[in-house]
């Protein structure tokens, strides 16, 4: 049985997404039906709507959600109807290279439904990041969800899926931020903040954040940051180092993606310090630096894939975490909205004023 349910789709490149009937399969083997609950809207899902990620458009977007399982197809056994799960990007093979190292988040041999969605006319969609989410069901691959918490909002924990797990990842994960660290976080927005949040659950000692924003280093300042550095006024690289005891940082975490705040992450830390790439730059970005600095300071530089998440490790544990009140996410959600605002909420990223939106069915 197909299941007929609204959806919000970019049907072409640049074009304004619209409010579509989909047709969603009945999950196949290894497949999961997901009746979604909440969404959030990440830039990623601007990209796709700009034609910067590929063009095999219609896309179906929306991929940091949470909901129930409504159905699953022949032989899925980790996942039940009726379960509270959040989605993940891809469900990994467990048997490659990547995998069996332990590092699940370079996996060679991803796959996402193969059954299709389809807009009302049979045409084929592309499910964003392999979710498509912003509907009222989705079909996934079955290891795309994790089982948490039912006592957790939607909203939060979708969050979890992507921009949330992908800050908090860089710091506990990726940085391996301990207790005591000093930090730098360049760039607060929904994944910057996040980071900060990780790197206070983490017990580092110092925690500084970096915008050029002032509203976004306020809401820094009350998730866990020590101090706050406004690098349209300030040097941040000096500040930071001040801040310090004239050392750096520990870790610096850069989440904006950008040849001057890739190099002010790279000179903020301490020597043999830690720099964590979380913001991902565009193709044609090109970074310089002296071969004896990158010699001489030491350290790593490394850049974080999904927070380096295991989803079925980290997005149970954060949860209890939040459900404890020892995590604070609820501050993400800027705001709660319906399946036919997302366009809108694209047009409020560009203010600044927002850490997510989210999609609440
Ligand atoms: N210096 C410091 N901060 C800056 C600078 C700069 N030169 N330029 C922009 N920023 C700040 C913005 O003010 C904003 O608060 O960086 C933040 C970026 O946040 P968002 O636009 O909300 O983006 P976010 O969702 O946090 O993602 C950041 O991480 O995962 C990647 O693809 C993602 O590259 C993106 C980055
Ligand atoms: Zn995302
Ligand atoms: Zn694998």
């Amino acid at each position: 049985m197909a299941h007929q349910v609204r959806a919000v789709v970019a049907r072409g490149k640049g074009a304004p997404v619209s409010l579509e009937t989909i047709v969603v399969p009945d999950p196949g083997p290894g497949e999961a039906l997901v009746k979604v609950e909440a969404c959030g809207v990440c830039h990623t899902d601007l990209h796709y709507r700009e034609g910067g990620i590929n063009d095999d458009f219609p896309f179906l977007l929306g991929h940091e959600a949470a909901g129930v399982v409504e159905s699953v197809g022949e032989g899925v056994t980790d996942v039940a109807p009726g379960d509270f799960v959040i989605l993940n990007w891809r469900a990994v093979c467990g048997q490659c290279r990547a995998c069996l190292r332990g590092r699940p988040w370079y996996c060679f041999d991803t796959h996402n439904a193969r059954q299709k969605m389809t807009l009302a006319d049979g045409t084929e969609l592309s499910p964003a990041l392999g979710i498509g989410a912003f509907a009222e069901k989705t079909l996934v691959a079955a290891g795309q969800c994790t089982k948490v918490d039912r006592a957790a909002s939607a909203a939060v924990a979708g969050l979890l899926g992507c921009g949330v797990m992908a800050g908090i990842g860089a710091a506990i994960n990726t940085g391996n931020v301990g207790r005591g660290d000093s930090v730098a976080v360049i760039g607060c927005g929904g994944v910057g903040a996040a980071a900060v949040v990780g790197s206070h659950l983490a017990g580092a000692a110092k925690i500084i954040a970096v915008d050029i924003d002032g509203h976004k280093l306020e809401t820094a300042a009350k998730l866990g940051a020590t101090h706050t550095v406004n690098s349209r006024e300030t040097d941040p690289v000096e500040a930071i180092r001040e801040l310090t005891g004239g050392f750096g940082a520990d870790v610096v975490i850069e989440a904006v993606g950008r040849p001057e705040t890739y190099k002010q992450a790279f000179y903020a830390r301490d020597l043999a310090g830690t720099v964590v790439l979380v913001g991902v730059p565009t193709p044609e970005m090109k970074l310089e630096l002296p071969l004896l600095d990158v010699f001489g300071r030491g350290g790593a530089l490394k850049s974080s894939w999904y927070g380096d998440c295991l989803p079925s490790r980290d997005f149970p544990m954060l949860i209890d975490l939040h459900l404890q009140g020892r995590l604070d996410l609820d501050a993400f959600v800027t705001e709660t909205i319906a399946l036919d605002e997302v366009e809108k909420a694209f047009e409020r990223m560009h203010h600044g004023d927002v850490l997510r939106s989210v999609v609440v069915l």
